[in-house]
């Protein structure tokens, strides 16, 4: 990530003002917007909805914190998808290394911080089957070329019938309407436009 390091003191931002203030550029597709970008550490405002069902790999802690609505961000933990919901106001930390999936209802909105990639670090998008949890697609990254690629590669693997099959289950992994609403009762689910 090719950023400006900031090097002066910038005054406090109220957050409730700069998200109003910039609430036409944290609609879809991209949805973030950086608050900070720094030397050692970025921070993002992110809103919903987002329309994706990849999972990020990257070999960097993030924090997350919850600053409108409720979200949904799935992990793959010990082989298994676990979704975690973040209610408005809480906070929640992703170790290395996890790959995490953040799902983003309409008309919420986080904050995100992760660590600036040393060179030649490389993380990774995943694919994880719905129905039974097995890795479908591996790709890796060099960090520099991120922001360009991941959505390409997102939108290579959805057209690609064989690439986006379950070999193990045979489940399709096509491309995802935006989330419409969270359901938590009895189970998390997901509940995407149109369906
Ligand atoms: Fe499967």
């Amino acid at each position: 990530m090719a950023a400006a390091v900031t090097s002066t003191v910038r005054s406090p931002i109220n957050i409730q003002r700069w998200v109003q203030e910039h609430a036409d550029q944290l609609k879809p597709p991209v949805s973030n917007k950086y608050l900070y970008r720094g030397k050692d550490f970025f921070v993002m405002v992110i809103g919903g909805p987002n329309a994706r069902n990849d999972f990020h790999k990257t070999n960097s802690e993030e924090y997350f914190y919850q600053f409108k609505g409720d979200v949904c961000v799935s992990t793959i933990e010990d082989g298994k998808t676990v979704h975690h919901v973040i209610r408005e106001g809480e906070t929640f930390f992703i170790p290395p290394n996890v790959p995490h999936a953040p799902q983003r209802p309409p008309g919420t909105i986080g904050i995100v911080v992760e660590r600036n990639r040393p060179a030649g670090e490389t993380e990774h998008q995943q694919f994880y089957c719905p129905q039974c949890d097995a890795l479908v697609w591996d790709e890796e990254f060099d960090c520099k070329d991120i922001v360009e690629h991941f959505a390409a590669s997102m939108e290579a693997f959805w057209a690609d019938k064989e690439r986006s099959t379950c070999a193990n289950c045979g489940t399709h992994i096509g491309k995802p309407a935006p989330v419409a609403r969270l359901e938590t009762e009895p189970v998390v689910r997901i509940v995407r436009e149109g369906d």
